[in-house]
């Protein structure tokens, strides 16, 4: 299904693809417990919660937005203030660095992984918080000042050619030849453990947003949520369906049309991977190869995938702005797949979307590069959230 949606004039293509094997009708499989469990969740938010300076993030209700869009509610989870650090990727990567610090065998010597940006600053943040050397990779498509941001928490940055698909397969290789361990938000064949602890620290989050959106008693109808590798999105999935079952919130997971991945594989019915240069704006989402992991509880359990260009992100950035509200790039993907689908009258209902329709969004990054953020909204973060705040 393809839509234009011409807000200014300006088309704004986006593919919209129900999954067909999504299923509403059972509990949540035993078998995906072992990924992702409410159990493993609670363990995390305990860690999480003993950090310094550990507060939930905001959850933002935007009414204007929701009466613009014909929707009954509009939350917005805003990541931007997680642990300083500006992303919920704060949540995952260090965790699994936490973890493997308090090991019982002994912490490793080194922590490495690839990143587009957030992930790294997660490592390289809990990598320095336990006193372990850390060495972090990115590909050639990561800006200087995300680069920037990783080495400020004393990681060394490697800057190597290709993809985020590239620069994982670099770190693993070098990992492997120099005994560090790789702390990869992305799995692939007897890789898993890690990955799974990155995705269960994810939880974290979207407890939190259920717990401040009303509880168990007032859960949202609809979750948009950003797609790169899968993780955050699986996370999402996995703690809706265990606490809801068959009552359990539509997922819509949204990717940029050029690392639409997610998307295709939905279309084909197994992972498919894309080479390529992947470039877009949602540099966090610039990725080509879904996360095995991940896949298993998005395949049976995500209600549909969108893949969205470019052009509908910087315009999205600024009606959060215009509220108040900080969005990144790659954060306001969800945001963008919304206003999209909820002004178009077949996405509204194959999505079943309507004036009753209370939708959560995860904000999932505020503005990580801040120069790019300035560029495409106009003015800075900061200045913002002084709006708001005056
Ligand atoms: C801001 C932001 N949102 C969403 C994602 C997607 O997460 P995942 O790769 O787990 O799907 C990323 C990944 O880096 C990200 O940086």
């Amino acid at each position: 299904m393809t839509v234009l949606f011409t807000p200014s004039g300006a088309p704004w293509p986006a593919r919209l693809v129900p999954n067909p094997r999504v299923d509403r009708g059972s509990e949540y499989p035993a078998a995906l417990r072992p990924i992702l469990s409410l159990d493993a969740e609670a363990v995390a938010a305990r860690e999480v919660a003993s950090w310094p300076g550990y507060a939930p993030t905001p959850l933002r209700d935007l009414p204007g937005l929701a009466h613009a869009l014909g929707i009954g509610a509009v939350t917005f989870k805003e990541e931007q203030h997680r642990f300083g650090l500006r992303s919920f990727k704060a949540l995952g990567g260090a965790y699994a660095v936490k973890k493997l610090a308090a090991a019982t065998a002994g912490p490793p010597a080194a922590v490495c992984c690839a990143t587009d940006g957030n992930h790294g600053r997660s490592v390289a943040w809990g990598a320095r918080a336990s006193g372990l050397r850390c060495v972090i990779y990115v590909h050639e498509g990561v800006s200087e000042g995300r680069a920037e941001a990783i080495r400020a928490f004393g990681a060394e940055v490697r800057r190597v050619p290709g993809n985020y698909d590239d620069s994982v397969r670099i770190a693993a290789a070098d990992a492997a030849r120099e005994g560090w361990t790789v702390v990869s938000d992305t799995s692939w064949e007897g890789y898993q453990d890690i990955p799974r602890d990155v995705m269960q620290g994810y939880g974290v989050m979207v407890g939190e947003a259920i717990a401040q959106g009303g509880g168990a008693a007032r859960p949202p109808t609809h979750v948009f949520v950003q797609g790169g590798v899968g993780g955050v999105a699986a996370a999402t999935v996995a703690h809706l369906w265990e606490r809801f079952g068959a009552t359990r919130p539509r997922v819509i997971v949204v990717e940029p049309d050029k690392a639409d991945c997610l998307t295709r594989s939905a279309e084909a019915g197994r992972v498919v991977h894309l080479a390529g240069d992947l470039d877009t704006i949602m540099a966090g989402l610039s990725c080509g190869e879904p996360s095995p992991l991940a896949w298993a509880v998005l395949d049976p359990g995500a209600d549909a995938f969108m893949a969205i260009g470019d052009a509908a992100i910087a315009p999205a950035m600024r009606s959060l702005a215009a509220l108040g509200v900080v969005g990144g790039e790659s954060g306001v993907a969800g945001l963008a797949g919304l206003e999209i689908a909820s002004r178009d009258p077949a996405m509204r209902a194959t999505l079943g979307l309507d004036a009753t329709s209370r939708v959560l969004l995860f904000g999932t990054e505020g503005a990580t590069d801040p120069a790019l953020y300035a560029e495409l909204v106009g003015e800075s973060a900061e200045d913002v959230m002084a709006r708001a705040a005056a």
